[in-house]
């Protein structure tokens, strides 16, 4: 595991859209993992900043709320084509976001299961983390080999995203979120955290066990992971184990 520290937010951007590149450069029809989540947004603004030909891109979203109307704007498919497809050129077509509104959530979760492998799975996914450990929407307690499917969202994540509609009663209760086994089956993790909200959080996913109480555990289970992390989020990371290479990174403008 590869870990960037940084001064602040949009250091983690720059960081991790060097990474992304690097992939799309090497893999011109490369298969990214897209994430949601206010973290990942500098890294898309950095990314599009590249100029990149993203024409043969493919991307997957991690997870998308269950029985939001079409067109809502704080649906994942809404988010996902403001904050990425439109900011990066990607093809819509070529771009996929769970169906929240299916008739049947859990035969599209099957089904979106079912295409990430039939696109030859994803080359690198991007993650964030939120305050209680889970990773997509797995929330604590999810099963570590666990794959897409239909989730109940915990209370303090819909408090969490709360802040993105009306009131808390708007914020839906369940979810379709890629399971932990199959983000683990991606070639590359790479998540993305910031601010000192998410410090213990960090650390307890990177340094303590892996277990369902802590979905972002997985990340250890992993032989290809990077985290880029602002000063901030970072500051609880001193008790590692040795395997981590903690790298000060300070990107030039
Ligand atoms: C959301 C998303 C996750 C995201 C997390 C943290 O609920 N489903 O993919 O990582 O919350 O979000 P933020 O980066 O805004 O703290």
């Amino acid at each position: 595991m590869e870990i960037y520290v940084v001064p602040d937010a949009p250091a983690t951007g720059v960081i991790a859209a060097g990474i992304l590149a690097a992939v799309v450069r090497s893999k011109p029809n490369a298969v990214l993992g897209i994430a949601t989540g206010s973290s990942p947004i500098p890294v898309y603004k950095a990314l599009a900043a590249h100029g990149l030909d993203m024409s043969q891109v493919r991307a997957f979203a991690l997870d998308e709320y269950v029985g939001l109307r079409a067109g809502h704007p704080q649906s994942y498919a809404e988010v996902v084509r403001r904050e990425v497809t439109e900011q990066l050129g990607l093809d819509p077509a070529r771009v996929a976001v769970p169906d929240g509104g299916a008739a049947d959530p859990h035969q599209a979760a099957v089904n979106y299961d079912a295409a990430i492998r039939e696109a030859g799975g994803i080359d690198v996914q991007l993650l964030g983390i939120g305050h209680n450990g889970h990773i997509a929407f797995n929330e604590p307690g999810s099963e570590l080999d666990s794959r897409t499917r239909v989730e109940v969202l915990a209370d303090r994540t819909r408090q969490a995203n709360a802040r993105y509609f009306r009131s808390l009663e708007d914020v839906p209760t369940r979810c379709i979120t890629q399971g932990l086994g199959t983000i683990l089956e991606a070639r590359q993790l790479l998540m993305v955290v910031r601010g000192a909200d998410k410090a213990e959080v960090l650390a307890a996913a990177l340094s303590g066990p892996v277990s369902p109480d802590c979905p972002g555990s997985v990340l250890q289970l992993h032989p290809h992971v990077t985290v880029v992390a602002d000063q901030a989020a970072a500051m609880h990371l001193g008790a590692c184990n040795a395997q981590v290479r903690v790298q000060i990174a300070t990107p030039s403008p």
